[in-house]
């Protein structure tokens, strides 16, 4: 897609968002929508799943907060669906937590070690600088989170630093436009 002219302001998504879909080989990205909460509230109240993004949370406030996301009260999110079944297999977001753009992504436990989060953050990142204006997004992840640090290496993300957040090193990796394939 052609880059708009003006470009959206620099802190929104442009407003196509809530209407995005973007397909790749084995998963689609698209905003989340009603029938999505399942999917959610596993991935919020799964322990293996939260253990390096601030563990589970209460069933409650993981209903809460997918009721949220489907009705489209949180912008920048995204579900990642499985084509072949049909099935929601993660979900994500990009959202301005500490000043750059940052993606953050997770998938059902029933849905790790397939590729799929890579294809879905590929699909992602194509998507951002091929239509925002940022040369820059970023992504963090908690240093002992392994599985998610070879995810951001192998998308061509390189690691700009580290930081200390809720007493673990966190480390920061920059996505650069024409950086990646
Ligand atoms: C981080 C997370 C999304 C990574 O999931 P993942 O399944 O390892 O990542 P991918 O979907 O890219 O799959 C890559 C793995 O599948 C394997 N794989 C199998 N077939 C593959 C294929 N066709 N293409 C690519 N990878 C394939 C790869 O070898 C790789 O395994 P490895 O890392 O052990 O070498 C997942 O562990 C997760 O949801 N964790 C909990 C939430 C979380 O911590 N999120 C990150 C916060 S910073």
């Amino acid at each position: 897609m052609a880059k708009p002219a003006r470009g959206p302001a620099r802190d929104e998504l442009l407003p196509e968002w809530p209407r995005l879909v973007q397909e790749g080989e084995r998963v689609l990205i698209r905003s989340p929508a009603p029938g999505d909460e399942p999917a959610l509230i596993e991935m919020a109240t799964d322990a293996q799943v939260r253990r390096y993004i601030g563990g589970p949370v209460d069933p409650d406030t993981a209903a809460a907060s997918a009721n949220q996301k489907v009705t489209g009260q949180q912008p920048g999110q995204f579900v990642i669906v499985e084509r072949a079944t049909g099935a929601v297999a993660g979900s994500g977001s990009l959202a301005r937590k500490r000043g750059p753009w940052e993606i953050s992504y997770q998938l059902r436990a029933a849905f790790t070690g397939r590729g799929l989060a890579g294809e879905a953050v590929a699909l992602v990142t194509g998507w951002f600088f091929a239509t925002m204006p940022d040369d820059l997004l970023i992504a963090t992840t908690q240093r002992a989170n392994e599985a998610s640090r070879r995810l951001l290496q192998r998308a061509g993300a390189v690691l700009t630093g580290t930081f200390d957040q809720y007493g673990k090193v966190q480390e920061r990796y920059d996505f650069r436009r024409g950086a990646t394939s």
